[in-house]
């Protein structure tokens, strides 16, 4: 195959890449990728973040939207919701289109929805143990991070932390060794069932971008 024809479909997420995804979220119900976005895709997503402003983050609120507050003690990152729209978030959201139709036919979720926000974390930033979705709820199924920090170090701290869910055992969910821990680096991508893995982002020594995206019903 000629190579700018792989990387036009690469543009719509490799097959092979595909099936190693599924098999990870069945087998575990989590996915670290470092290729399910193509190169140009995460340069377009920097371009996009290079466009915007300070005024344009906000601090982020914890909960529902009903009782949306705001913590510093449980997260100090700033976030900027996204829309499809701008020519530069194209191929991210074709991606995503191309992932929910996946998804649905593979694991029937009916996955219907999708919202995602830049988060930055300015140093000293963290985001205490939490879960993206409550059981039961309606809403969030799968998330999707895609970290988009260049020449990322291990000194930099910030890494995501994944822990089992424990919540039918006695023991407490917070409390116990990690399960996954995943350094912010350039292009890394990724993806846990919502209502199934408590997760912290460690704080941060260097300023930390991520795209943070939910599949919903
Ligand atoms: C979140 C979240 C993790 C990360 O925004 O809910 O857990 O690594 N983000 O940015
Ligand atoms: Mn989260």
């Amino acid at each position: 195959m000629l190579p700018q024809l792989l990387h036009k479909n690469a543009d719509m997420t490799a097959p092979a890449i595909l099936t190693r995804l599924t098999q990870d979220i069945e087998r575990q119900g989590y996915a670290v990728m470092p290729d399910l976005f193509t190169p140009s895709t995460l340069e377009q997503l920097a371009t996009h973040y290079q466009r915007l402003g300070s005024e344009d983050f906000h601090l982020a609120g914890i909960g529902r939207e009903s009782d949306h507050e705001i913590n510093r003690r449980v997260r100090a990152d700033k976030t900027c919701w996204l829309e499809p729209g701008p020519p530069e978030l194209f191929d991210y959201f074709a991606t995503i289109e191309h992932l929910r139709q996946h998804f649905n036919r593979q694991f029937f979720l009916g996955l219907r929805e999708f919202e995602c926000h830049f988060a930055c974390y300015p140093p000293g930033a963290f985001y205490r143990t939490h879960l993206d979705a409550f059981r039961g709820k309606p809403s969030r199924k799968i998330s999707l991070i895609v970290y988009l920090n260049r020449a990322w170090q291990a000194s930099d701290g910030g890494e995501l932390i994944l822990y089992p869910d424990n919540s039918d055992s006695e023991s407490c969910a917070w409390r116990t060794d990690p399960l996954l821990t995943v350094e912010p680096r350039w292009g890394t991508t990724v993806l846990f069932l919502s209502e199934d893995f408590p997760h912290e982002v460690r704080p941060t020594n260097a300023t930390r971008l991520s795209l943070t995206g939910w599949f919903r019903i």
